[in-house]
């Protein structure tokens, strides 16, 4: 049976999928921890990705390499930079960027050296499937869980989501970061530290990878603040909903 990793951000949105585990089994491998077990009949492994690119790289190769897992699905939280996006509303990314890679005049600003692109997609399968979970488990939840700004309903959007490894917490650095994005062609929705290492690994190894990330931030002067509540009393809420809902949408394939 094809076997699930679950990489996690956070410690608090695994916490609660690891009570559900059933005939749970601890490996360690890289320096990290990985739980195996499984989850309404399905094969999992959960991860915690730790923070940045360079961490979440490592961990995404050790699930390939050593639990030759089948797709990966990443949960976490993020940094607004849409517009129209706002905190406790959920990302679906449909691709990711790394916003600090910058080979220029090498190569344009963005792109990766040697891959001749900046951006990797996500498996569009898995996408969908998590796009619904997430529609799902807010439909479930609404108004259930307290955000920090609650905008009238919590919405789910899908599309880019650029990395870096740099915690955006001053309007002034979001708002250079969407100009110098948008002169590239790129439109993010909102910004984190691993997702885009996560993806280019599974790229190279042909796993595919899918992620959603729960909106923590508005990656402003307010940012640091707004983090800290969101992460302790909100994201693993919707972590857990958002998994729940996948894996029995795995389950009926
Ligand atoms: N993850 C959550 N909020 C973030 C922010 N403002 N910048 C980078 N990563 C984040």
């Amino acid at each position: 049976m094809a076997t699930t990793a679950i990489l996690s951000a956070l410690a608090e949105e695994q916490q609660g999928l690891m009570a559900q585990l059933q005939g749970t089994r601890r490996v360690e491998r890289a320096g990290r921890e990985f739980w195996l077990g499984s989850l309404q009949g399905q094969v999992l492994v959960l991860g915690l990705s730790r923070i940045g690119k360079v961490a979440a790289a490592t961990t995404a190769t050790a699930l390939i390499e050593h639990f030759a897992v089948q797709r990966i699905v990443f949960t976490g939280v993020a940094g607004a930079l849409g517009d129209a996006v706002n905190v406790g509303d959920v990302v679906v990314a449909t691709g990711f960027v790394q916003h600090d890679m910058d080979a220029s005049p090498l190569f344009p600003r963005f792109e990766l050296p040697l891959y001749r692109q900046s951006l990797f997609a996500c498996d569009a399968g898995l996408t969908a499937l998590l796009f619904n979970a997430s529609q799902a488990t807010l439909n479930v939840m609404p108004g259930g869980v307290r955000v920090i700004s609650p905008p009238a309903k919590p919405v789910v959007h899908q599309g880019l989501i650029a990395s870096g490894d740099r915690f955006i917490s001053t309007a002034q650095s979001a708002g250079g970061l969407k100009l110098a994005l948008r002169a590239a062609g790129m439109d993010p929705l909102a910004v984190e530290m691993e997702g885009a290492a996560v993806a280019q690994v599974c790229h190279d190894y042909g796993v595919p990878f899918a992620a959603v990330r729960t909106i923590s931030d508005r990656a402003d002067d307010n940012a640091t603040t707004d983090f800290q509540h969101f992460v302790t009393h909100v994201a693993s809420h919707y972590a857990l909903g958002i998994v729940n809902h996948l894996v029995r949408a795995l389950v009926k394939q």
